[in-house]
């Protein structure tokens, strides 16, 4: 690293690139103009552009299920066509819906059964249900009004929801339950926990009141108890994980307003337009998808690390696992062929600086790189300015240290548990704010990097297979847990665990 930025004075200018807001730095990557050139090659070979038409296009490219991935379509202002069906007018009919419902919960004109107003939502949901909109309730939190408060309930561990519920009054809380399919066992669990705790207090019918859904299959919410009119439609054109621009993103409404909901997508829309209308050399998605095909399949980095340097932005890993990790941790290409080389590395991270104090010292000199995207923004929303220039100075610091390490003269002298031998990668992002927009064009810009890796690793980036046995077998586990003997089936491990759980608890 110290070699390529002696060599080029403007490498910082060469290898950055900026788009709606939003500056990406690559010069702390080990690439050079070669790296770089051969990447776009490969990108042109493996059909990077042609299947990103595809799928703006509207083909069923997530095969295994014979879906389109259509999320482009939620913050679409044209029209988007399936089967001849332009699908944006269901969108703008859902976002009109959620429009008066955020309005009406604000106003007050929508209350619970007792006549109050509502001060609190829970937003019940699990996976692609509850990481998007958790992450952009705190993201946007400077632009959320007082009340509603939100809160999130994930877990079907027990003590989610019931450290939720023992905060709340249950004739002043609405419950959105989330679940795309609706037959989510941790969804379910906790929306029936819920519903029990609201009858308790208000009856069985009155509970209906504090209750609605997002979902593609209505049917199930409306059996569940939800009321008809409360029902938010998705649709399976929508993966989970690319579901926050859709109603799943009711409680960012709720929270921040339809008008800030409008600015998120209106971003996404903005980097979506940059994905399909930029020359691949200057496509931040691509540049950004190729970083992590060079760092993962071609130089053998297991995993990768987020580290967003800005609070509000601390549940972003979080969302980047399941986005990264469901959609490229694939062993087997779209034509069911086994892979020969490296898909997608773990994604992992946290926020800056508290990581500094954790698993910094391994990312400076562990034995093995660990390749990490720094992302920062340049005005924050509170007043604390020499805090904020802190935080930077941080941030500058670390991905120095990180590329450069120690050296010259006075480096050598030093005893090796002092040394930092730097040449370790990173890409540093910065935001002008972290405001509604430049969220959503983030976001989006993660979305299509995620594409991109999936067209070269050539993987269904829409499915996600890997998580059904555990469901599976979790379904078959459940009734041994009830019955009163010993259980023998399953291996000795298995049944040991099962047995000696049945005869501690
Ligand atoms: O089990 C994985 C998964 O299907 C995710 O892809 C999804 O986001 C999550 O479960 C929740 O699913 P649902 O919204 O259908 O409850």
């Amino acid at each position: 690293m110290r070699e390529l930025f002696a060599r080029d004075a403007g490498r910082f200018d060469r290898f950055s690139l900026s788009t709606e807001g939003l500056l990406l730095d690559f010069s702390k990557q080990l690439v050079t103009e070669e790296t770089m050139r051969l990447l776009f090659t490969l990108a042109g070979e493996c059909g990077v552009e042609g299947r990103a038409r595809r799928m703006f296009a509207g083909e069923r490219v997530n095969t295994t299920e014979n879906r389109a991935a259509l999320h482009f379509a939620l913050r679409a202002d044209r029209p988007v066509m399936l089967d001849g069906k332009d699908v944006t007018r269901d969108v703008r009919d859902t976002l009109a819906a959620m429009r008066r419902f955020a309005a009406g919960v604000h106003a007050g004109r929508i209350k619970g059964a007792a006549g109050r107003a509502f001060t609190d939502v829970v937003n019940i949901g699990i996976g692609g249900s509850d990481l998007g909109p958790r992450l952009a309730c705190a993201a946007l939190a400077p632009y959320s009004r007082e009340r509603p408060r939100l809160h999130f309930v994930s877990n079907v561990d027990g003590a989610a929801i019931s450290s939720v519920l023992a905060a709340l009054n249950p004739r002043t809380t609405l419950f959105v339950i989330a679940s795309k399919t609706f037959t989510t066992q941790e969804t379910l669990a906790n929306a029936s926990a819920a519903l029990a705790w609201l009858s308790k207090k208000l009856g069985r019918k009155p509970a209906a009141k504090h209750l609605a859904a997002v979902t593609a299959d209505p049917a199930r919410a409306v059996e569940f108890g939800v009321p008809a009119e409360r029902v938010f439609r998705i649709w399976d054109w929508v993966g989970g994980r690319y579901s926050l621009w859709s109603a799943v993103g009711l409680p960012v409404a709720l929270a921040a307003g339809m008008k800030t909901f409008e600015a998120f997508l209106a971003g996404a829309r903005a980097m979506d337009a940059h994905f399909t209308g930029t020359p691949l050399e200057r496509n931040l998605p691509v540049v950004l998808g190729l970083l992590e095909v060079w760092n993962a399949t071609f130089r053998g980095a297991a995993s990768r690390a987020v580290l967003p340097y800005d609070d509000r932005l601390g549940l972003l890993p979080s969302y980047l696992q399941q986005l990264e990790m469901e959609s490229c941790g694939k062993r087997v290409t779209r034509d069911g062929q086994i892979v020969d080389y490296a898909t997608a590395p773990v994604t992992w991270g946290g926020a800056g600086t508290d990581g500094q104090h954790a698993y910094f010292q391994l990312l400076h000199q562990g034995t093995q790189a660990v390749p990490a995207d720094f992302i920062a923004c340049c005005r924050p929303h509170h007043r604390l300015r020499a805090q904020h220039d802190i935080l930077l100075a941080n941030f500058f610091a670390q991905t120095e240290a990180l590329a450069f390490g120690t050296a010259g003269a006075e480096a050598r002298k030093l005893p090796p548990y002092r040394v930092f031998e730097g040449n370790r990668p990173t890409t540093s992002i910065l935001l002008d704010e972290l405001t509604p927009r430049a969220l959503g064009a983030l976001l989006a810009l993660y979305e299509h990097k995620v594409f991109v890796q999936s067209a070269i690793w050539d993987v269904n980036a829409f499915d996600q297979w890997g998580v059904e046995l555990g469901k599976q077998l979790a379904g078959r586990i459940l009734p041994e847990l009830g019955a009163g003997a010993p259980v023998s089936t399953h291996d000795s491990s298995t049944y040991g665990l099962i047995n000696h759980y049945k005869s501690s608890r």
